[in-house]
């Protein structure tokens, strides 16, 4: 049994054949047809935060492939105060097929999938995020038509966002540079781990505190909030922090005039974009909004969907001279 819980889980190849699905469901239900390929599978979501994209888009990517999701609010769960997360595992592991969580502390995403006897796919904990990762790859391919060997820009804070799109690049070849303020830099282990698939892919990390040299000639261009949720009472320091950071028409100007904006969502505009760039020509992001669910699609089918069996090897014709049975 997988989970989907770190990009640095999969290999290239496991995230190149995940792209590929997502790009073939995707195209499917465009003309058309969804295929149950789930069909009476149940998704648990549990969430610690609020959040729009992650529970919409699983949601209805489990109703398009013919299964259904359970939303369980903060306040129902109580993981952790409540009940323990490995109950919590355990208890929900006989209702569902699969959980996906947004917690907090990454230690419960570790946790849940320690305890849960079903797949455990992480929507988003204080050290990463996935789903959106494997969702921007798909859109940096469809906009741009590979990853390997383009230039994306990351321009804010070295959180959960940044993570797993530093991992995802480094393990499809593409080039990551990340501009974030003193104090606010990715950790040096998930750099280090970056480093490690950026070498097997050929790509390079730059790591600086300079926005502009970070997005110089860049295919794309990233930011994510200054703010995360759980840091609120943190707003107006890392607004001070943050200021020279926001991605606006004068930085993007420093990027290749066909490149692409990208944004996780929620937007702050006007602090680390502004409305000019998330509504002008370059901006992808309500199309890597929706890439979530084409995205979750292919995770929710890698971990849950059935693997064909193979068939079993027809024995020869007991006698000479007697026809095999004809096969139905
Ligand atoms: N990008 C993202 O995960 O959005 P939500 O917080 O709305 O789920
Ligand atoms: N870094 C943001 C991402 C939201 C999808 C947060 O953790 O709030």
């Amino acid at each position: 049994m997988r989970h989907f819980l770190h990009i640095a889980d999969y290999s290239p190849r496991e995230l190149k054949a995940m792209l590929d699905l997502a790009d073939k469901l995707k195209k499917e239900r465009a003309r058309g047809g969804n295929r149950p390929l789930l069909k009476g599978r149940v998704l648990g979501m549990v969430f610690q935060k609020p959040s729009l994209r992650t529970r919409v888009s699983f949601d209805m990517a489990m109703r398009h492939l013919g299964g259904d999701a359970l939303y369980l609010s903060p306040a129902e769960i109580g993981l952790g105060q409540r009940e323990s997360v490995a109950d919590v595992a355990r208890v929900l592991s006989g209702y569902v097929d699969a959980i996906m969580a947004r917690t907090f502390s990454h230690q419960h995403i570790l946790d849940l999938a320690q305890w849960a006897s079903v797949p455990v796919i992480n929507g988003l904990s204080d050290y990463n995020h996935p789903c959106q990762a494997l969702a921007d790859a798909l859109t940096i391919q469809e906009r741009k038509g590979r990853l390997k060997g383009l230039r994306v820009a990351y321009v804010g804070d070295g959180f959960n966002v940044a993570n797993s799109l530093l991992h995802i690049c480094a393990k499809l070849g593409a080039h990551f540079s990340i501009a974030s303020p003193a104090g606010y830099e990715l950790t040096p282990r998930v750099v280090a781990l970056g480093g490690e698939f950026a070498a097997a892919s050929g790509s390079a990390i730059r790591l600086t505190h300079d926005p502009r040299e970070a997005v110089q000639d860049a295919d794309v261009v990233y930011t994510d909030t200054w703010t995360s949720m759980g840091q609120e009472q943190e707003a107006e320091i890392r607004r001070q922090a943050f200021a020279g950071f926001q991605v606006n028409d004068d930085l993007l100007g420093l990027a290749r005039p066909d490149a692409i904006v990208l944004h996780c969502l929620p937007a702050h505009r006007g602090e680390e974009i502004t409305d000019a760039v998330m509504d002008g020509p370059h901006s992808a992001v309500f199309q890597q909004a929706e890439n979530r669910m084409h995205a979750q699609k292919a995770i929710l089918v890698h971990l849950l969907a059935e693997k064909p069996k193979t068939a079993p090897a027809r024995k020869p014709a007991a006698r000479a001279g007697k026809k095999p049975a004809r096969r139905r």
